[in-house]
């Protein structure tokens, strides 16, 4: 039987390996500008979507399997009755109660207070969501949250709240566009989900600093949503906090004001994101709005991290890793899918890590001076891969998160062996010869084991396998035309082998069901 073995635990044999290695730290100073935000006007309550390129009920039904959750119904024949149960689900196996697929939400906009004084925090979420036009009730799940009122387009509107959802009734005339504003309360809770790892809001009880790590289904413990990866939505963050508090999110800060004494922080992210990548940290950190890095490929990518209060030159070390990385990654998976980037840094846990879109979030301790280098390289290059993989390409059910850990983790390799850190073929073998147990396979995993050694080390060897069977240029082709068909989607792991095939030329059944559906590995790489 294989154990769980999260990413803490992998990490955690890393630094032993880190200790032996003498490559030299880069310790050139970052160019970094600490400034004064500019306080513009907060953007509207709710966005309109032009750019985006989710599929809506109006699109053509090519590739129901894939894509962002839309409406199933036909909107073209309005049933004026609104009659029917709603899915309280989008058919995702291991999740069967996260997101619906009646809802295709356009627009987030949450509103929070948080006063580290009070046990509560109070949140209004206004949500833009297009809509199956035959559903009687709007379904948003939510787990443990205190509803005090709920508005349909303006108008309150009478809800009802299961172990897993809030259902709102909905006016029998209502368009297949809602607004739906939600005015609520909870308790952070951040908690083990059923993956094995903690996930929602955590505060720190010493220093009452917190922030959120939501994946897989962590956001509906803080706030109602359709919290599903296959559901990609722009979002606008609203955090009042006691004066002299920060409060990041993704994105870029809007606006930073002060209201009634407390200090409002506004944020935007308007590149499509799913639920389970928002950031959100509160407490004594500082906002570093960095200089653009300068890419190799002529672009610059605007910088804004997140450190803890007075700490900036610790994290200079890191701020510089970005260039090289990104250098990298973009000749081997194509331009860096995302408009900005940034380190964020948080007071807790040594081995978090989450790619947290548009800003990758660490916990400190890893970063401070004496801490081992290849760790640091290994979840910077790490979180980094993931914006090509899993962020600009998110996985349609949480079954398909192989092509979110397995290829970050191949990319982690790639940089680690770049880097002089950790020879590839050396580390690829014998990551194969660990993956000698008969068990699960990486492209089927089990809810305990969604984050566990299958989908990391034990799941890069597959993406090594398969390099070695197309060959180079058309597995690097693979990698960067998935990004570049894909971006801002959502896609599952057939998608994935529909396009390796179309690239190979030839069909690969053979090779995915002996290594991605396989618990027993071959024992030899192809070669
Ligand atoms: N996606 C993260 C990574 O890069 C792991 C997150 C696991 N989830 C959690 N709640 N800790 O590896
Ligand atoms: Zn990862």
């Amino acid at each position: 039987m294989a154990t769980l073995t999260p990413p803490r635990v992998l990490l955690a044999a890393a630094v032993v390996l880190a200790a032996c290695s003498s490559v030299p730290v880069e310790t050139e100073r970052a160019d970094v500008a600490v400034g004064p935000v500019p306080t513009i006007p907060g953007p509207p309550a709710t966005s309109t979507e032009s750019a985006d390129t989710e599929t809506t009920a109006s699109a053509p039904p090519d590739t129901p399997a894939t894509t962002d959750t839309a409406p199933t119904t036909d909107t073209a024949v309005p049933d004026p009755e609104r009659t029917r149960e709603p899915d309280l689900g989008v058919g995702d196996d291991l999740f069967p109660d996260l997101g619906s697929s009646d809802v295709d939400v356009q627009s987030y906009l949450v509103r929070l207070t948080v006063d580290p004084s009070r046990d509560e925090i109070d949140g209004i979420v206004t949500i833009e969501a297009e809509i199956a036009d035959d559903i009687a009730v709007m379904p948003l799940d939510q787990i443990g949250l205190d509803v005090d009122q709920v508005a349909v387009d303006g108008d309150e509107a009478e809800f009802e709240l299961t172990d897993t959802e809030l259902l709102v009734e909905l006016p029998p005339d209502v368009a297949s566009v809602v607004t739906v504003r939600i005015e609520y309360s909870f308790v952070p809770n951040g908690a083990t989900s059923a993956v094995g790892l903690p996930s929602g809001w955590f505060v720190n009880a010493a220093t009452d600093d917190s922030y959120v790590l939501n994946e897989p289904d962590g956001a509906r413990s803080w706030m109602p949503s359709n919290d599903h990866p296959s559901d990609k939505a722009k979002w606008t963050f609203e955090v009042t906090v006691p004066p002299g508090t920060t409060a990041a999110a993704n994105g870029e800060l809007i606006a930073r004001t002060s209201v009634d004494g407390d200090d409002v922080w506004i944020w935007a992210e308007f590149e499509p994101m799913p639920t389970y990548l928002v950031q959100l940290i509160v407490g004594s950190y500082e906002v570093v709005v960095a200089d653009p890095v300068e890419l190799a490929s002529g672009r610059e990518v605007p910088l804004t991290h997140v450190v803890p209060a007075g700490e900036r030159t610790v994290f200079e070390a890191a701020f510089e890793s970005i260039g090289p990385q990104m250098d990298f990654f973009e000749a081997r998976f194509g331009p860096y899918p995302l408009e900005r980037y940034g380190l964020a840094f948080v007071n807790d846990l040594s081995g978090l890590a989450m790619e947290t879109q548009g800003r990758s979030m660490f916990g400190a301790d890893d970063f401070a001076p004496e801490a081992p280098e290849f760790l640091q390289e290994l979840l910077l290059s790490h979180e980094l891969a993931h914006q090509w993989f899993g962020n600009a390409v998110s996985p349609a059910t949480w079954g398909d998160i192989w092509l979110n850990e397995s290829l970050a983790t191949y990319a982690q390799w790639l940089w680690l062996d770049e880097a002089g850190l950790q020879p590839l073929d050396d580390f690829a073998a014998e990551m194969l010869a660990r993956r000698q147990v008969d068990g699960e396979s990486t492209g089927d995993p089990s809810v305990s084991e969604l984050f566990g050694f299958l989908r990391y080390d034990g799941g890069a060897p597959i993406v090594h396998a398969l390099r070695l069977t197309m060959g180079d240029d058309p597995f690097f082709e693979l990698l960067s035309d998935w990004v570049a068909d894909n971006a801002d989607t959502s896609r599952t792991t057939d998608d994935f082998i529909d396009l390796a095939t179309e690239v190979h030329r030839s069909d690969l059944t053979a090779f995915f069901d002996a290594w991605l559906f396989a618990g027993d590995l071959p024992d030899e790489y192809p070669s």
